[in-house]
């Protein structure tokens, strides 16, 4: 597939992301064979990375899935977090996997774990495809599984989106920072 031109470097190609799902399906297939564990999509953006991880998860599993906002139209987090789809599973005594596209600041996950934490699984872990390293600057949450690490520039593609655009394109990439400012 040809380079979209407001494309200026691919981070991962589609052949690495299938690697990338293969190697952690097969971690949380190993850590939860017995467990059934509920997989939680974060809709929107971890919607394609969820879709092939589950596939390459080999043991019972639910799905379910919730929408949260954090970005409006921009590229920087807002800090405040507001569920607007919530889960229809109560995941009460359940083994709660978050699937999440990127970890940037982490802070849309970090009110979110708080909020699934009140509600008593028995374990609740983060799958995230990936974390952005941001100089100087410590996480509030840590994956137990991540997929990869990126420098702090603003990716698309593989369901990740600048303003609803480019989520469907296969690789994931570094948009050239005129398409934004
Ligand atoms: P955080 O709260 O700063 O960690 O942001 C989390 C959410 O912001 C992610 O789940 C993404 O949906 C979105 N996001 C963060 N960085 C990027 C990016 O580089 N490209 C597209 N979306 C991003």
């Amino acid at each position: 597939m040809s380079m979209h031109p407001d494309i200026e470097q691919v981070l991962f190609s589609e052949d690495e992301i299938a690697a990338i799902a293969k190697r952690m399906g097969a971690q949380i297939t190993e850590d939860y064979r017995d467990k059934n564990p509920l997989i939680v999509a974060t809709l929107r953006g971890a919607v394609v990375f969820f879709a092939d991880l589950a596939r390459a998860i080999e043991c019972p599993l639910t799905m379910d899935f919730m929408r949260v906002y954090s970005y409006g139209a921009g590229t920087k987090s807002s800090g405040t977090v507001t569920i607007d789809t919530d889960l229809r599973t109560d995941i009460e005594g359940r083994h709660v996997i978050i699937v999440e596209d990127i970890l940037d600041s982490g802070l849309t996950l970090s009110k979110l774990l708080d909020v699934l934490r009140e509600r008593k699984p028995a374990s609740l872990e983060i799958a995230a495809f990936l974390v952005k390293d941001i100089e100087g600057y410590e996480p509030p949450v840590h994956p137990r599984y991540v997929g990869g690490h990126i420098p702090d520039a603003f990716v698309v593609g593989y369901g990740l989106d600048y303003a609803e655009r480019y989520r469907n394109l296969p690789y994931l990439g570094v948009l050239k920072p005129e398409v934004y400012s």
